[in-house]
């Protein structure tokens, strides 16, 4: 079985595609499942942000390059290929569209299944196929999205149930905020990153830290205040710019792994695993182990290359939904589907 997989939710149009020796619907096994190819292309962090339009337009431009690349390193043609998943949401409504009409416009001219994914459920399922994890508490730390989540029963039926989350803004909107806003270069989280790097490194990894507001109710979290402080701090010259960004991160990571810890403490869950963009974070990856290893609980994050928003996370989820037969009626793209919005049947 050959699924292609597109995405378009935000700033990355994709195409990747999957191979399965699995055959036929009925039971999900992922072992022999290789990722053939995963082309994308990105629009590229400026200090204006993004801007729907110029989103969309973008993906409209690049999709059919991006499809025929994929298709070409894949070594398949479009014959080949046994159905077409695209992401169907939560996203940018302008570029879901282009997502879909690339998809459903493939589907119709070719005659192949036209298989809907929910975006936040590929990059949880890429992170449990590809670090082998069966059932982990989840940790989705991306620019729009920040949940704990674990799967769970209920009235009968498995859900990922968040069990804490962002009450405004995503971990990753906050920092690409910071990165922008004090024009780092780049100009986004990987910025706020290596100019926290440079600063311990300077430090001869004796960092200091500038006090900052942080926010935990429960399991939930919120940035906004903390966002807000930096960019207070920075105006008013309080500190410099790589303590400022070096004592960012610790804030919000700090504020993450608190939570995590106490969803983990409740589930009891035998591995935690962190997926989204911000998993490439090597400061929070290294929390995460340490808190892990004091729980002696199994820490795994998300390769880098299935990380970010990719083609090939949503050939893989498209790929459990066809072998789970867990078809959804609507194919509309929808642009507020949640972790928890769908019924997961594997
Ligand atoms: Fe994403």
């Amino acid at each position: 079985m050959i699924v292609l997989g597109i995405e378009a939710t935000a700033h990355t149009f994709g195409a990747g595609v999957v191979e399965s020796q699995a055959r036929t619907a009925g039971a999900v096994d992922m072992r022999n499942t290789r990722v053939l190819c995963n082309e994308f292309d990105r629009y590229p962090s400026s200090a204006d942000g993004f801007i729907p339009r110029k989103l969309a337009d973008h993906h409209a431009k690049v999709a059919l390059k991006v499809v025929r690349a994929a298709l070409q390193k894949a070594g398949v043609g479009i014959r080949d290929v046994d159905a077409i998943a695209f992401s169907q949401g939560p996203g940018i409504g302008a570029c879901l569209r282009i997502g879909y009409v690339c998809a459903k416009s493939l589907s119709t001219l070719n005659s192949k299944p036209l298989v809907p994914v929910n975006h936040t459920v590929a990059h949880v399922e890429v992170g449990k196929w590809a670090c082998n994890c069966k059932d982990p508490l989840v940790v989705y730390v991306s620019g729009g999205n920040t949940q704990i989540a674990a799967k769970q029963k209920q009235d009968g039926k498995s859900y990922y149930r968040v069990l804490g989350e962002t009450l405004d803004v995503g971990i990753g909107n906050f920092l690409d905020v910071v990165g922008r806003k004090i024009n780092l270069s780049p100009p986004d989280a990987v910025g706020v990153m290596k100019t926290a790097q440079q600063y311990c490194r300077a430090q001869k990894g004796k960092p200091e830290y500038f006090e900052l507001p942080y926010t935990v109710k429960g399991m939930n979290l919120a940035f906004s205040g903390l966002q807000t402080a930096v960019l207070r701090a920075h105006a008013q010259n309080a500190c410099s710019v790589g303590q400022l960004c070096y004592s960012a991160q610790e804030t919000a990571f700090a504020m993450l792994v608190e939570a995590s810890e106490r969803a983990l403490c409740h589930t009891r869950k035998p591995q935690v695993l962190m997926v989204g963009g911000v998993a490439k974070n090597d400061r929070l990856r290294e929390m995460y182990s340490l808190m892990c290893k004091e729980q002696q609980t199994r820490f795994e994050a998300v390769p880098f290359e299935y990380a970010g928003d990719q083609g090939a996370m949503i050939a893989v989820a498209g790929l459990k939904n066809i072998l789970a037969k867990a078809t959804n009626k609507s194919v509309e793209p929808t642009q507020d589907l949640r972790l928890d919005s769908q019924e997961i049947t594997w």
